[in-house]
Formats: structure tokens, C-alpha cells, sequence
């Protein structure tokens, strides 16, 4: 099954659209089976509540790729999980595709990479080995922090027509032109996601990124066009990590396809 059918199954068996950012922070390196603990618990209580987990340099530098994210990466399959690694891959194609080659093999589903690097020699070689190997491969379309328009908002010639067009809106229509298999924008630019959703229809999910912490909402998020919703500090540093997983996958996936309810919080709505 590729990575796109896979997370709409999860979606469906887990009903949720939230997908939790297993990110912790940091600790000293000689704590960091406490860490994997902490990972791992944490996983198990928020399970019944999300459909994929996303990894960053948070657990991937203090515990390795193949001894510690990889058993990670496994008990999240086993909960029944898909997994995404937030590496956002940036570098020349030959490096590009020894990286993917690493996350594919410690278990990812998919990975992220940004288009800044463009298509020959850049993103070509991660959608090569992702096809090769039927997983995903999930683009940057504009960031959530709030210097993202310094790079994916600025004003770009394209060089096909020579047409001025922000840097994002190229980006979505390499998204789909590529066959990506999702596309980020942050919950914080909620308009960014309307006209990225506008280009992509339903053709490349949105992931949103960004909601709580970080300022963002689900509701806006969601009325804008985002598919998934990615949710780390809030639930990862609640009290009730699993409550908090709950409340937002209860907000965010209403019974029989509903509108999000309008239960008023600062991170929902
Ligand atoms: P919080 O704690 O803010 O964590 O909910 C968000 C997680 O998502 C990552 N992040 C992004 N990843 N594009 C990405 O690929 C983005 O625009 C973006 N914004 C946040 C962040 O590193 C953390 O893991």
C-alpha cells in the first residue's frame, strides 16, 4: 500500500487526523534511556488518538537511528501507526539519497524534504528510492515560525514563463507536478493554506504543523483546507498527554463528518 493510501486507512481505522510530533526536550546524552522511556510511554498512552507519529532530530541525535528510533519506529507500527522522519532533507542528490536510503531502512513510512534543493540532482534521487521502495515523500510548501516568508514567501521569476509568482505557490505546483505525497504549510498562515489547497485540490494532503505552541489552530487550519493536523509540545508536555491527545482528536474529527465543533481553547480555536 503506498504512504498516501496508508495514512487515509489509518486515518479511517484510527479516526484521527492528528499526527503527534514525538518531540521531547533536550537531555543530557547520559539520560537518554529515560528519553526512549519517556518516548515510548508516551507513545502507548496517545496511540488510541493519532494515526501517525513524526520523528525529528530531538530523538534521532540523542538516540541513534538503528538502536533506539528504529525500536521506536516499530512499536509505532505495531500500534498500528504510520511514521514520517522530519529530517527535511536539503542537500545534494547524492547525500539526498544515502539519507532517505538510512530513514527508509530504519522503518519510516515517509520523509521530509525541502524543494529549495530543486528537482535534478536534489529532490529527484528521494522520490526515486521512495518509489523504488513504495514509501513517501512529504515537501515543505511554506514553514510555520515566523520568519518563514523571508524564503517561502519571497517573490520569484518562474523560470518556464517568466511570471512573478511567490516562492510557496511554486513550490505547490512542483508539489503536484512531482506527484508529492503531501504537502506542508503551518496552521499559522492559515491563507497560505487556502491558496496552497486551491493548487493542490485533493490531489496532495496538506499537513499543518504549528497548532498550539506555536500559535496556530486546528479549527483554522482545518477550515483552510489542511488535511492532517501535526500536534508536538502540546500533547508531548501536557499533564494528560493522552486526555489533550483525545480533546483535539475529538475537535478535530467530529462523529459522522461533521463540522470541528466549537468547543472555544486557545490551541483548537
Ligand atoms: P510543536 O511542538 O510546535 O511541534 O507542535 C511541531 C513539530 O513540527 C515541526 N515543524 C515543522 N516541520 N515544516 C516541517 O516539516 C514546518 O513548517 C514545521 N513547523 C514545525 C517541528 O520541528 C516540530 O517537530
Amino acid at each position: 500500500m503506498s504512504f498516501r493510501a496508508g495514512m487515509a486507512d489509518t486515518e479511517k481505522k484510527k479516526e484521527s487526523n492528528i499526527v503527534l510530533a514525538l518531540d521531547f526536550p533536550f537531555e543530557k546524552p547520559e539520560n537518554r534511556k529515560n528519553l526512549f522511556s519517556r518516548a515510548e510511554q508516551l507513545l502507548r498512552a496517545v496511540h488510541p488518538y493519532v494515526c501517525a507519529v513524526k520523528f525529528n532530530h530531538h530523538l534521532v541525535l540523542p538516540l541513534g537511528t538503528f538502536d533506539g528510533v528504529n525500536k521506536l519506529v516499530k512499536t509505532a507500527n505495531d500500534l498500528g501507526l504510520m511514521t514520517i522522519m522530519d529530517c527535511k532533507v536539503n542537500d545534494i542528490g547524492a547525500t539526498n539519497q544515502v539519507i532517505a536510503e538510512y530513514y527508509y531502512a530504519a522503518g519510516f513510512d515517509a520523509l521530509i524534504a525541502n524543494p529549495f534543493i530543486g528537482w535534478e540532482e536534489g529532490l529527484k534521487p528521494i522520490f526515486d528510492i521512495a518509489t523504488r521502495l513504495g514509501r513517501g515523500v512529504i515537501l515543505l510548501i511554506y514553514m510555520s515560525h515566523k520568519a518563514a516568508g523571508e524564503g517561502y514567501g519571497q517573490t520569484i521569476l518562474d523560470p518556464e514563463t517568466g511570471e512573478k509568482l511567490p516562492q510557496y505557490v511554486s513550490f505547490a505546483k512542483k508539489a503536484l507536478k512531482h506527484g508529492a505525497d503531501g504537502a506542508i504549510v503551518g496552521a499559522t498562515y492559515p491563507e497560505k493554506i487556502r491558496e496552497v489547497h486551491e493548487i493542490l485540490g485533493e490531489k496532495v494532503p496538506i499537513y499543518s504543523p504549528g497548532i498550539g505552541a506555536q500559535g496556530g489552530t486546528a479549527q483554522a487550519a482545518l477550515a483552510a483546507g489542511a488535511t492532517y493536523l501535526i500536534v508536538g509540545r502540546e500533547i508531548t508536555l501536557a499533564q494528560k498527554p493522552a486526555e489533550t491527545a483525545k480533546r483535539i482528536r475529538d475537535f478535530a474529527n467530529p462523529p459522522n463528518g461533521g463540522q470541528p465543533n466549537s468547543f472555544h481553547n486557545h490551541l483548537l480555536t
